[in-house]
């Protein structure tokens, strides 16, 4: 499946294009980063990890988008749906270029693809697989509503990690919004 382009106040949410790869490894290359994302990756390794992402659109009809800064047209991160085989839950996942964090990007990018997730794909909870010393992840988790749901178990290689589920129901989701809350 195609991607669609999701369109917020400052962002545009699209599909993951080759072009995209200098953001990528610039992303997968900075220790601070990638630190909870799986650790840094060379240029290569980001191609490859570029290349599973944008490939889950064809596997699940679902994936990540690359975020674009409208006002710049710049590659800025990468975030939302995400379920790879094994994976604990239905995810809207998150990260966004170290340059462009203290914005609200990733709030404001994430809000629009977990309003589509629910909209398009039947989840009945959204989830954020977080490291628990990823303490700027966590706030943007209860900034979205998300609560703590527990420990989770990754697939190996994953499983080393010490990773809780945040999240919320759909219907918590969508009364948020009802009331005008991102
Ligand atoms: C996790 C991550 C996406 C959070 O990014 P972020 O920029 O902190 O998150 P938000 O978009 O919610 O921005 C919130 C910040 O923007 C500020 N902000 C500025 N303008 C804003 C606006 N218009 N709206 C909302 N917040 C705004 C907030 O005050 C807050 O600042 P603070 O961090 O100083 O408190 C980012 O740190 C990241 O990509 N990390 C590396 C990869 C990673 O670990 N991913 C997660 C794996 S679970």
């Amino acid at each position: 499946m195609t991607p669609p382009t999701l369109e917020t106040e400052r962002l545009i949410l699209g599909e993951i294009r080759e072009e995209d790869l200098d953001g990528w490894a610039e992303l997968m290359g900075d220790p601070d980063s990638a630190r909870y994302i799986g650790g840094t990756l060379n240029r290569a390794q980001s191609w490859r990890a570029m290349a599973s992402f944008a490939g889950c659109w064809s596997l699940k009809g679902f994936g990540m988008f690359s975020v674009v800064e409208k006002a710049s047209g710049r590659w800025i991160g990468r975030l939302g749906p995400w379920q790879p085989e094994g994976w604990p839950g239905t995810e809207v996942g998150w990260s966004i270029l170290k340059s462009a964090w203290g914005q609200g990007y990733a709030a404001e990018g994430a809000t629009a693809a977990i309003d589509w997730a629910f909209a398009n794909l039947g989840w009945h909870e959204v989830i954020h697989v977080i490291h628990v010393e990823n303490v700027r992840s966590i706030a943007l988790a209860e900034r979205l509503g998300s609560t703590d749901l527990g420990p989770r178990v990754l697939p190996a290689p994953l499983d080393k990690y010490n990773v809780h589920a945040w999240g919320q129901p759909r219907e918590q989701w969508l009364a948020r919004r009802a009331a005008g809350s991102r």
